[in-house]
């Protein structure tokens, strides 16, 4: 836990002219990069739905899990929120059209899915849709969050992992360095 013991520990409460650097200071916002390119698919109430991601990643190796940064005023919000699931999609170069309109535009001016003629198919554990054409697709359900800040941090317990056939050897571990992912 982070008090404010801590805090002032690991601070170093410098003066101006003690602290000379080489180095110039830049933006603290989204300093860490790459940022990954993800599209998170989730249903509630009859509805289904996507959108672009790239505050995401794993948090936990064992047991596994992935971490997906949802701002509270995206639509999808309250579909991740209540439905308590979702799936975290990982589309490669030749869906950079697609990514690009489901991180542009929101299911409150029209149903994404439809108006894009997007193929998804019912995930095998949790109650939201997959993205077919994504060579992975990883099925969570949210076991913790954590409001951050700007966005709400949904822990996903990973359940299910679907990749296409040609990427999975026999031992089921996916061969990232032949998908080109975007
Ligand atoms: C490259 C890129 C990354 C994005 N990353 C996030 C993100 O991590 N979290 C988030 O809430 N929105 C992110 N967005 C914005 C949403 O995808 C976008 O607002 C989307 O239209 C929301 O759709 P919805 O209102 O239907 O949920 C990103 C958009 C782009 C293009």
């Amino acid at each position: 836990m982070f008090t404010y013991e801590v805090y002032n520990r690991c601070i170093r409460f410098q003066s101006e002219e003690e602290f000379e650097m080489a180095k110039k200071e830049a933006l603290k916002k989204g300093s860490l990069m790459p940022m990954p390119k993800a599209l998170v698919s989730c249903r509630y109430n009859g509805e289904d739905n996507a959108l672009a991601v790239g505050y995401c990643g794993n948090c936990s190796y064992d047991p596994p899990m992935v971490m997906v940064g949802i701002v509270p005023s995206r639509y999808s919000y309250e579909m991740i929120k209540e439905s308590g699931c979702f799936v975290l999609n990982l589309p490669a170069k030749d869906y950079a059209d697609e990514f690009m309109y489901l991180g542009t535009v929101s299911h409150r001016d029209e149903d994404k899915l439809k108006a894009k003629n997007i193929r998804t198919e019912d995930g095998k554990v949790v109650d939201a849709p997959l993205l077919a054409d994504c060579p992975v697709n990883v099925e969570c359900t949210i076991v913790d969050s954590i409001m951050t800040g700007s966005h709400h941090m949904f822990v996903g317990k990973v359940e299910y992992v679907h990749a296409d056939e040609q990427y999975v050897d026999e031992d089921g571990k996916i061969d990232f360095s032949r998908i080109d992912l975007l």
